[in-house]
This record gives C-alpha cells, structure tokens and sequence, in this order.
C-alpha cells in the first residue's frame, strides 16, 4: 500500500479523478502539471476542478520536459503515476516534434531522475493506450489471427474501410489482447509505445516495478469541453446541443470501446496499490465495440435532442477502423472489469456537461481544417 503518489498530469480528466479518489483513501497526493492552455482554457469545464485539487493536493505547476519540475515533486514518493502528455491523435500528425518532446522527453526525465538521485520510488504506473496496437486483432475465415497495417488511402477514397488480409480477404474484427502486435498508425501511438517501452524497460533495469495501462477512450465528467482535438463524446455534445450537424467519418461503423472515467480511476487505483512485482500491462477498456453511429444515437437520446448527422466518408491520418479490449488480464490479475454502461455513462457525462459552455464548433471545425490543409484528411 503506497502512503505517498506522485501524479503527473494530475490536473487533467483522469490524473484529477484518480487524484481525488486516492486521497480519499487516505494517501498523499502530489500533482505535476504545467495547466497546459489546450485542456484547461476558459470554457473546458475544468477550472473550478482544478482550483479544488490545488487545495486537496500538493500541486507543483511544471513541465515534464524541465527536470527541475520532476526534483520539486518527486522526493518521498513511493508510487508515480506519469499520465501527462499531449493526447490528440490527429493533432500528432502536424505536431510531430512537441508530441515526441512532451511525450518521449518527459518520459525520459523521469527515469533520467530514478536513474540518478536517491529515490523512494518503487514503482512507475504510466498511461498507454490502445493506439499502440494501431489496427487490433483480426481474424480471417480459418480463424487465423491477423494485424493488419495502417488502411490504404485508395481503398479509403473508395468507401473501402475495412483492413483486409494480405491478400485481400475479408476479415473480422475481434478483441485485442496484450499479446497482438504493436504497430501503431499515429505519431501520438508511437509516443504513447515509446513511453510504455522506456518505462517497462527503463524500471526492470533500475529495480522499480512498472505497470502500463493501455486505455481505451476514456470518456465522462470532467472531461475537457474546450479541446477541440480530442475526445468525441465532448465534441457530438456540443455540436448536438447547438442544433449543428455532426460530421460522421468514413461510413460510421468503425468503432470504439468507450470506458467510464470511475472504471479507469479504479483500474489505476489497483495498478498503484498492486503488489504484483516486476513488468506488467494491460488493457482497460470494457470489452465492448461501440460503432460511431450508435455513440451519436445515444448521445441524441440521452439530450432529448435527435442529433442531425450527416455519414460523409471523410476520413483522417492516423485514424484506426476498429479496436476494443480483451480484458481478461486486468480481470485475472487486477480483479477488476470496467462494467459502467455506456448508456448510464452518458448520462452521467450530459448531467455534468449541461451546465458548460462546451467545445465551439469553430474550433472543432478549425481542427479539421488544420488536417485539410496539411492533406491528413479527405
Ligand atoms: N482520455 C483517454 O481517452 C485516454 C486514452 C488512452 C490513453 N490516455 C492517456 O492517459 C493520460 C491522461 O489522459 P487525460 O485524458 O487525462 O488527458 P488530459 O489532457 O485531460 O490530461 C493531461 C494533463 O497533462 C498535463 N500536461 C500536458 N503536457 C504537460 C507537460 N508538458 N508537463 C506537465 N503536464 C502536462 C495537462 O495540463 C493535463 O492536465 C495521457 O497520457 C493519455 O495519453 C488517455
């Protein structure tokens, strides 16, 4: 049982609520985050959150890429939590260089600081994420598994979304467990493997033990309203609300497996309390695919407002088709299955979200562009 938790990226969606619910159980908590404008701007449903973490924790406002920052949090910690990062998918394919200094870099400071100081750290939680399988597991008509490379932007342009076999065989999606292949399909899937590999391998070399926990789409209270770069459920609210068509990629049937916040924040909860010695990942997600056209009905059910929706066949570099979670490990080894349904989440999320202002569709909408005029989307 760990008595003091370093949590950097402690301001943001899951780093607060995890935050929040460990000093509830009595541990000491210390944040480091930098506020990044992107999450925390006016409007992102945060502000006052985080004004009430400051009181609940010791927050140290830095950057993980400044070394300093990691000396100011790090003394007497026995568990770090490293969940800051640039997040936006997308985002990562024009933003290469601060995606690979935030993510990689401030990765690389902490274990720089494990390395070379006297420390109590044993061990490392870091945050990765489904986008390091890029395309999960697939299987064909013989029940052969397959990983199929990142879509080929021909077929794409020809309503073709779906990966196929090497030769052009109809697959099957099926859950990704952590054995399938890590090949991902975005610059922020390359930081977010890079960072998983540096600390398993960084930690087992120094002693510390070190779990990855590979989130699926993390979605409900609390999540930022104003980035525009991120986050679907945030973005379908906002245009639902304001009466403003929603833009559906591709055909719509890609999908997704969306996890409750309450259900990542107790997942984590274990990953730090967890005695289990060594290297370890899993996957947290619900074992659920979710198709982008059910998540717009549902939101639209759920504001008692349909939502106006046009399935337009655009789509963005980097982008997967499918990809949900076996959780059998987190369940054997964790003892825990995400089980909040996506219908009650919702809920949960629209009842919070009603009293903000959220992401503006010009914002949204500029995000696109940036992809447009770069040609990452068509
Ligand atoms: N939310 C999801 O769906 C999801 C899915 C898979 C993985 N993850 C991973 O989980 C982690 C947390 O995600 P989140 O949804 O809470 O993101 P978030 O954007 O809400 O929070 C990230 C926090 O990190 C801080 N931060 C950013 N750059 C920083 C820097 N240079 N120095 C210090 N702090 C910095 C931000 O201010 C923010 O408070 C990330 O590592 C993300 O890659 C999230």
């Amino acid at each position: 049982m760990a008595d003091a938790v370093l949590i950097s990226g402690g301001a943001g969606f899951i780093g607060s609520a995890l935050a929040r619910h460990l000093v509830a159980a009595g541990i000491g908590v210390t944040v480091l985050d930098n506020v990044s404008p992107q999450i925390h701007s006016a409007g992102s449903g945060r502000e006052t959150a985080t004004a009430e973490l400051r009181d609940l924790v010791r927050f140290v406002e830095g950057d993980v890429r400044d070394r300093a920052a990691w000396d100011a949090a790090y003394d007497g910690q026995q568990v770090v939590v490293h969940l800051a990062a640039e997040t936006g998918t997308g985002q990562s394919m024009y933003e290469v260089a601060r995606y690979c200094d935030v993510n990689v870099t401030g990765t690389a400071h902490l274990l720089d600081l494990l390395a070379n100081s006297t420390h109590s750290v044993r061990r490392v939680v870091v945050a990765s994420s489904r986008s390091i399988y890029g395309e999960g597991r697939y299987v064909d008509s013989a029940g052969v598994a397959h990983h199929p490379p990142a879509r080929d932007r021909a077929a794409m342009l020809s309503g073709r979304f779906d990966p196929v076999g090497p030769g052009g065989e109809a697959l099957v999606a099926t859950a990704t467990d952590e054995g399938s292949r890590i090949h991902p399909s975005s610059i922020y899937g390359i930081t977010k493997s890079t960072q998983e590999q540096m600390v398993l391998v960084g930690c087992a070399a120094l002693g510390v033990d070190a779990t990855a926990l590979r989130y699926q789409n993390v979605y409900g209270p609390g999540q930022s309203l104003s980035n525009p770069y991120t986050g679907i459920l945030s973005i379908f609210t906002s245009l639902i609300q304001r009466g403003a068509d929603i833009n559906v990629f591709e055909d719509g049937l890609e999908s997704r497996d969306f996890v409750y916040i309450d259900d990542v924040v107790e997942a984590t909860a274990r990953a730090v309390r967890c005695d289990i010695g060594g290297q370890h990942v899993y996957n947290v997600g619900t074992g659920v695919p979710l198709t982008v056209l059910e998540v717009v009905e549902t939101l639209g059910c759920v504001l008692g407002r349909p939502a106006s929706y046009a399935v337009s066949g655009d789509f963005r570099a980097g982008d997967i088709r499918h990809n949900w979670a076996d959780t059998g490990r987190l369940e054997a080894e964790l003892g825990f299955t995400p089980r909040t349904g996506f219908r009650q989440g919702v809920e949960r999320f629209a009842a919070w979200a009603e009293g903000f202002d959220p992401v503006s569709p010009d914002g949204y909408r500029r995000s696109l562009d940036e992809m447009r005029e770069r040609k990452l989307m068509a």
